[in-house]
């Protein structure tokens, strides 16, 4: 605050105490309203002047911009013909959500040492719950997980959601032994794998402290199983590998061991029948032409020769 912001505040102090003096006043009954909707509302305002006798009155709706109410004497706008002004106090008529906010009186007395006064009202419109809608999928894998959401209407203040299954209140309390969870405030309710267990009639609940709950209607949900489950198909093909390990270890290692043996014995054999044709190309073909053959073939020959 600069030295004349605390100077004015000072000479305000001064002049409130003094009583031949007394400034223009402003002030409210009730600074925040809350009233149901489609009932009136009643935005107080009282002024006290010093010596004005005509002081202008203006009401003025902070919302993004500032709206008139009431100015020059008239109600302006939307508010044109659903208000009424007593003193400085308004009185709007059948309100809706729409009418929430900041509302401000400002009265200005030129006459006065302190020639502006205002005050701030807030109204706060209540509204009562509305039928929600819900979703609620028809039907659902055995093991997914499933997410089922109720919505409302704005009411004010914000409602509380409830979920039922086939009539019973669903527990919002977050319990390990629970497999779902449901947040009250957004009314979405979870389920991280659902089972047979959870096909049912869902509905879901919104209440707020203004007025009566409201039930969405009842939706089935069916969990479709699978025709094999993930349990039965695991140990299936667990099974079936150790099948095959084991036709491995009785068929396959004896039939190797097998076949390396056979391929011993055939190449023992093979080698004897080697041998043996040798001796027959020898026997046959020498039998004609023999000393060639005889010299190149037989050993004991060329040892002789050394
Ligand atoms: C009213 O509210 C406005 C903010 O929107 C603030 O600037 C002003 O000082 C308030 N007036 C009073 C009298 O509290």
């Amino acid at each position: 605050m600069d030295s004349t912001g605390i100077l004015s505040l000072t000479l305000l102090l001064l002049l409130s105490q003094s009583p031949a003096c007394l400034s223009l006043t402003v002030s409210t009954s009730k600074a925040k309203m809350e009233v149901h909707e489609n009932t009136d509302a009643v935005l107080s305002c009282q002024f006290k002047t010093e010596k004005e006798t005509n002081p202008r009155i203006e009401w003025k709706k902070k919302g993004k911009d500032i709206h008139l109410v009431y100015f020059d004497g008239k109600f302006t706008g939307s508010f044109a013909g659903r208000a009424k002004i007593e003193g400085a106090t308004v009185t709007l008529h059948a309100v809706t959500q729409k009418d929430s906010g900041l509302y401000r009186c400002e009265v200005s007395a030129p006459a006065d040492h302190t020639n502006l006064g205002e005050v701030n009202v807030t109204l706060n419109v209540l509204v009562p719950p509305h039928t929600p809608f819900c979703e609620v999928p028809s039907s659902v894998l055995s093991g997914a997980g499933v997410e089922l959401h109720c919505k409302d209407k704005p009411s004010v203040p914000p409602p509380t959601y409830l979920w039922y299954k086939d009539n019973e209140a669903l527990r919002a309390t977050h319990t390990p032994d629970i497999s779902y969870s449901m947040d009250t405030d957004t009314g979405t309710l979870k389920i991280k794998s659902v089972s047979k267990a959870d096909s049912g009639q869902y509905r879901c609940e919104v209440s707020n402290s203004v007025g009566a709950s409201k039930s969405s209607v009842a939706h089935h949900m069916k969990v479709i199983e699978y025709p094999l489950s993930m349990t039965t198909l695991i140990a299936g093909a667990v099974g079936l590998f150790l099948l095959i390990l084991m036709c491995c270890l009785d068929v396959c290692l004896p039939l190797t061991g097998l076949l390396q043996k056979g391929q011993q014995r055939s190449r023992k054999e093979a080698g004897k029948e080697d041998l043996l044709a040798d001796k027959e190309l020898w026997q046959t073909t020498c039998d004609h032409c023999e000393t060639d053959n005889r010299k190149e073939v037989s050993p004991p020959r060329e040892g002789r020769n050394h």
